[in-house]
């Protein structure tokens, strides 16, 4: 496991980043692209550690899939040409791979094994093999069915009506993929908007998915047709260089290609709220994704508070706000985010335990956490915990130190971002 010694006490960041593709529509190029009839091609795949797992799960499954240049092409032969995989499944440290995968296989007639590594060991799965159970599909794991390793057994599935107890996007997507194998019209109610890549991109393959406030409507036996993605930058990588940009003194950051959807975008708002000096330029809303350019200047920041609705739309930037939070004046209260202790780490312990061993001032509550700012931070020896977005988030507080700063297990980064230093060093000056 690699120990860095990371950037500490810079004067400015300054420049330019394009960035890297979506991993959540970058997994669900594969997905679609393999489930649905003809010849996908993909632009701009994010080439992390975790979509590698979801193409390497779909090649498992027969599907021919050819990688090069963050370029994908893809043979599907929709869902009936998924066939029976001679091992297992990793999944490696993929929620996303391996939740909406169990939706997929759920309704195939063949049995499967899911595995993953330590950290999928400890994510909660019932919340997706109960509701595919009682559709019909026979899936188990350990602890019944609450773990890996999951084994499947699918078939034909019955439609159904279900009201999600989490605002989770990977188990609504989980159920849409299997409602499209259903034999009638299924509904999905969530308890609040979460991400909607899966939605628009059935449509973006020709398949037909309504939603009506936070009712989901999808029908069974749809076939959908070969498409040409295009992935937009991930505004879950963009938020550690906005971050960067606001507290780091003289900075101006162009963040280029960056992924807008209405769903992702509540750390945009948070910032704004926060009194960031941040501004959305040459936005493009006619592809299936909208995307744009964003300017990120040193800013004067204020506490706030981040609750409610808000929460799906930023949950993999909490980390990255808790850090913002320490450079601004004030208390900053997070709420209502309990789902951050089931993420690849417990993110209320682990960035709460991190940050503070750099000297922020910051403490754990039930559902969230509370920074009090603006604080010095220090130095020490960290750790991403195996979690790449704290690794990264860490990063980003080193450049803040003023002593040195240690990060143990960094190569966690490369599931999300690989270039991920490549583009921070090119920054700093
Ligand atoms: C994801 C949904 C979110 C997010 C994860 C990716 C997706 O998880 O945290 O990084 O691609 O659907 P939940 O939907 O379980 O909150």
């Amino acid at each position: 496991m690699a120990t860095l010694k990371l950037k500490t006490n810079i004067n400015c960041l300054f420049g330019e980043v394009t960035i890297p593709g979506d991993k959540s529509i970058s997994h669900r190029s594969v997905m679609f692209g393999s489930i649905a009839y003809g010849e996908t091609k993909v632009t701009n795949f994010l080439p992390g550690d975790d979509c590698l797992s979801t193409i390497s799960c779909f090649r498992k499954l027969g599907v021919t899939i050819e990688e090069s240049d963050n370029q994908l092409r893809i043979i599907g032969n929709g869902f009936e040409g998924l066939t029976e995989p001679d091992g297992v499944l990793d999944v490696g440290n993929s929620g996303t791979t391996i939740r909406l995968l169990m939706g997929i296989l759920a309704g195939r007639p063949f049995f499967s094994t899911l595995v993953g590594d330590e950290s999928i060991g400890k994510r909660p799965m019932t919340r997706v093999t109960g509701p595919l159970t009682r559709m019909g599909a026979w899936l188990d794991g350990r602890k019944n069915g609450a773990f890996t390793p999951i084994s499947i057994r699918g078939g034909q599935l019955n439609p159904f009506h279900y009201e999600l107890p989490v605002a989770s996007a990977q188990v609504k997507s989980a159920l849409i993929l299997a409602g499209l194998q259903a034999a009638g019209e299924s509904t999905i109610i969530e308890p609040a908007e979460t991400r909607d890549h899966t939605e628009r991109m059935i449509q973006q393959f020709g398949g037909e998915i309504t939603k009506n406030n936070k009712v989901i409507t999808v029908k069974g036996g749809q076939k959908l047709t070969a498409s040409t993605i295009h992935v937009p930058g991930d505004i879950s990588s963009a938020a550690f260089f906005l971050v960067a940009g606001a507290v780091i003194p003289r900075s101006e950051i162009v963040l280029k290609n960056v992924g807008l959807n209405p769903t992702r975008t509540g750390i945009i708002e948070v910032m704004k709220k926060m009194g960031a000096d941040l501004e959305i330029v040459q936005k493009d809303d006619n592809s299936f994704e909208p995307t744009g350019d964003l300017i990120i200047k040193t800013s004067n920041l204020k506490g706030t508070v981040v609750e409610g609705d808000i929460i799906p739309k930023l949950i993999d930037e909490i980390p990255i706000i808790a850090l913002l939070a320490t450079q601004a004046e004030g208390i900053t209260v997070i709420k209502d985010a309990e789902e951050l202790k089931v993420k690849e780490t417990n993110r209320i312990d682990t960035v709460v335990y991190e940050l503070r061993k750099l000297g922020a001032s910051i403490e754990a509550t039930n559902d969230g956490m509370i920074i009090y700012g603006k604080s010095n931070l220090n130095g020490g020896r960290v750790s991403s915990h195996g979690d790449h977005r704290i690794g990264m988030m860490l990063s980003i507080a080193a450049l803040l130190c003023i002593n040195n700063v240690e990060l143990e297990q960094s190569e966690a980064i490369s599931v999300s971002y690989p270039n991920f230093f490549a583009h921070l060093n090119s920054l700093i000056h």
